[in-house]
């Protein structure tokens, strides 16, 4: 079965009544530019006349002040993208559906960007085919577009689905030999449908966008970059890749931020002598022309966010961290020599001497990545990693006393897998791990800085069932941020973004909008 879901113009729905009757004529100038014989522009002056004529025929009386234009900059304000849809549009191509959009749309020439413009680009990257009507002449409900729908997605009209919230559609579809169904709520309907787990779209490294900045002889940082907006810079942790981030960084794109996630130093394509590098990133916002940005990181990514807002907060609009909690900065107390008296950081003291779990973690990647990304604590085979966080320096190792053969986890697909077994395969384990062992040596260093309380807006997600950061240790950390704003997934351990994708991107999405509350201005420019 194909999907083709008509895109709910928002334009659309609202004439009713009066305006109703002006649109529904065979000839009305927006049915014109519609099919794309008028620009917004023309349509307009057009449109005014045609409310004058039809007001006086039925002896109505426009509202003072009557105006298209300002009809249609009130829509356009109220203009939203429902990302439930994007989302269920993601699941159905996971299920193997093909799936299409048609919209009735003019062309917009009013040069101050256009926000049906942003929704179509959005629809685009969620949809295999999106024809605007005013490109094919023809619109939605005319046979035409239906027909050339189908021919694009290669199906005939009885493999066709058509979904429509207006019976006009339902007709017009069903006259076609197509099933068609009158849905009133879309984002239900293909629930209800689906009944799985609805997952947000991801991204491959195929389709996205790379870049590369060089910040000084030797050092290169990699990044991916989706969408337009406010920029909002993701850093992953260990041992991980850009690519954990795979399940943000459309949603966030879709939600209006220009999302750049970075391969962290040492990682992946960038390149890395070891050190703290927030000066680093510096370099790499002033070369790419960005002031200020938002920050989202988790493990060691959420260090590294934290320490960049305490320390360049000029360059810091928001911060965000995952699992990781902003702790203070104790000049007495030497980190290294504390973690040594906690057990569940024993991991980390097994890091310390380069070489040795280098060796272990590069040995057979697929097993090692196996038993790293696994799903929620106590589920699966992470119970017996936790024992290895606590005592590998002990047993002399992270993955000792393991099966060989470690199934997969099922939050991590088989490409995935692939991916960073490719990211690890050339460079191994001693960049990500030399993160590790500038622990004293950053220690020193942030000692040394002026310290004040972060004044920016802050978010910290915990994870209820992350066996090493575990949401005790965000205790207090109000004490330190005067806005901090808290989100919590009970169900879910270290893995947060591939393990719990849809709540977490609800969590940071909502907190994004509010820190940029002027982000629906901006979105949607005025006519
Ligand atoms: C605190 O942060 C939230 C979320 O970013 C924001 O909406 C709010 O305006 C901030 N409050 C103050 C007092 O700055």
């Amino acid at each position: 079965m194909h999907v083709v879901c008509k895109c709910r113009y928002v334009v659309l729905m609202c004439f009713r009544g009066f305006l109703g009757k002006v649109v529904a004529n065979k000839d009305s100038a927006m049915k014109r530019a519609e099919r794309g014989k008028l620009t917004l522009s023309q349509m307009i002056p057009e449109f005014d006349a045609e409310c004058v004529n039809s007001a006086s025929e039925q002896n109505v009386n426009l509202p003072d002040g009557f105006s298209v234009r300002s009809l249609l900059e009130e829509l356009r304000e109220r203009s939203t993208v429902n990302a439930n849809v994007l989302q269920t549009a993601a699941t159905l191509h996971r299920e193997g559906l093909l799936t299409g959009v048609l919209a009735n749309r003019w062309v917009d020439d009013s040069g101050c960007g256009s926000s049906s413009g942003r929704l179509l680009n959005l629809l685009a990257g969620h949809f295999d085919v999106v024809l605007q009507s005013c490109r094919t002449g023809h619109r939605v409900p005319e046979a035409d577009l239906f027909t050339s729908a189908l021919t694009q997605l290669g199906v005939s009209p009885n493999q066709a689905l058509w979904l429509a919230d207006d019976d006009e559609g339902v007709g017009a579809a069903e006259a076609l030999g197509m099933t068609a169904v009158f849905v009133k709520d879309l984002t239900e309907a293909l629930k209800q449908a689906i009944k799985g787990e609805i997952l947000p779209a991801v991204c491959s490294t195929e389709t996205v966008s790379h870049g590369y900045v060089s910040i000084k002889p030797g050092v290169k940082v990699h990044y991916v970059e989706m969408g337009a907006g406010p920029p909002v810079l993701l850093c992953h942790g260990f041992p991980e890749s850009w690519y954990s981030w795979r399940y943000q960084i459309p949603a966030l794109a879709d939600a209006g931020f220009r999302v750049l996630a970075l391969d962290m130093k040492g990682f992946g394509e960038s390149t890395a002598p070891p050190g703290l590098c927030l000066s680093d990133l510096v370099t790499f916002m002033d070369k790419m022309g960005i002031p200020q940005v938002t920050l989202v990181g988790h493990d060691w990514g959420g260090s590294f966010a934290w320490n960049m807002a305490q320390c360049h907060p000029e360059r810091v609009q928001a911060v965000a961290s995952l699992n990781t909690p902003l702790f203070p900065v104790d000049p007495s107390k030497n980190p290294m020599e504390f973690m040594k008296t906690v057990p569940i950081f024993d991991y980390q003291v097994y890091f310390q001497k380069p070489g040795v779990a280098e060796v272990e973690l590069e040995k057979n990647l697929a097993r090692t990545f196996k038993i790293f990304f696994r799903d929620t604590f106590p589920r699966g085979v992470l119970f017996h990693v936790c024992v290895c966080v606590r005592a590998c320096v002990h047993v002399g190792g992270l993955l000792v006393g393991l099966p060989e053969e470690i199934p997969r986890s099922s939050m991590l697909s088989e490409n995935a897998l692939q991916f960073y077994i490719n990211q690890y395969k050339d460079k191994g384990f001693r960049g990500p791990l030399n993160w590790y062992r500038n622990t004293e040596r950053n220690w020193k260093w942030l000692c040394s800085r002026p310290r004040a309380k972060l004044l920016m807006p802050a978010l910290m997600v915990t994870a209820g069932k992350d066996p090493v950061l575990l949401p005790v240790f965000s205790k207090g950390m109000e004490n330190l941020i005067t806005n901090l704003t808290r989100g919590h997934i009970e169900e879910c351990g270290h893995w947060t973004q591939m393990e719990r994708p849809s709540e977490l991107n609800t969590i940071l999405i909502s907190w994004l909008k509010d820190t940029h509350n002027n982000i629906g201005v901006a979105m949607t420019p005025k006519l």
